[in-house]
């Protein structure tokens, strides 16, 4: 049996080494087509969530919760669920939903460039 770290904490252990908080450079994410007005799409490969509004403008946000630095994996909706404790946030406005967060997502700028959707880093 492989030995026991003892906490048990591994799995929320606050962001560093190679889960960045936010992109470190712009990253490409995929073709604007991909995130329907007053929809969301979470790219997990980035811990991105990009949004639309209903007037079509996109929003960008860091899934690493605010609480303890999980990577939140989960979307339904407009809805972002963070795997550790449970918290919600809004894609839409970065806002919390549920505790224990109590801070909104980390926003980043993201564009459009040539039909693909750019996001982060923040500036
Ligand atoms: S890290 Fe605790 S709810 Fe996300």
């Amino acid at each position: 049996m492989a030995p026991v770290a003892g906490l048990g904490l591994a799995a929320c252990a606050a962001p560093g080494g190679s889960s960045a908080p936010t992109p470190t450079a712009p990253v490409d994410l995929g073709a604007e087509s991909e995130v329907a007005k007053g929809g969301a799409r979470l790219y997990r490969d980035h811990n991105v969530v990009v949004s639309r509004g209903a007037d079509g403008a996109l929003k960008a946000y860091s899934t690493i919760c605010t609480h303890a630095g999980c990577a939140i994996n989960k979307l339904q909706g407009t809805t972002l669920t963070c795997p550790c404790h449970g918290s919600e946030f809004d894609a839409a406005t970065g806002k919390v939903l549920a505790a224990p967060a109590t801070e909104p997502l980390n926003e980043l700028p993201v564009k459009v460039s040539d039909g693909r959707i750019v996001a982060g880093p923040k500036g």
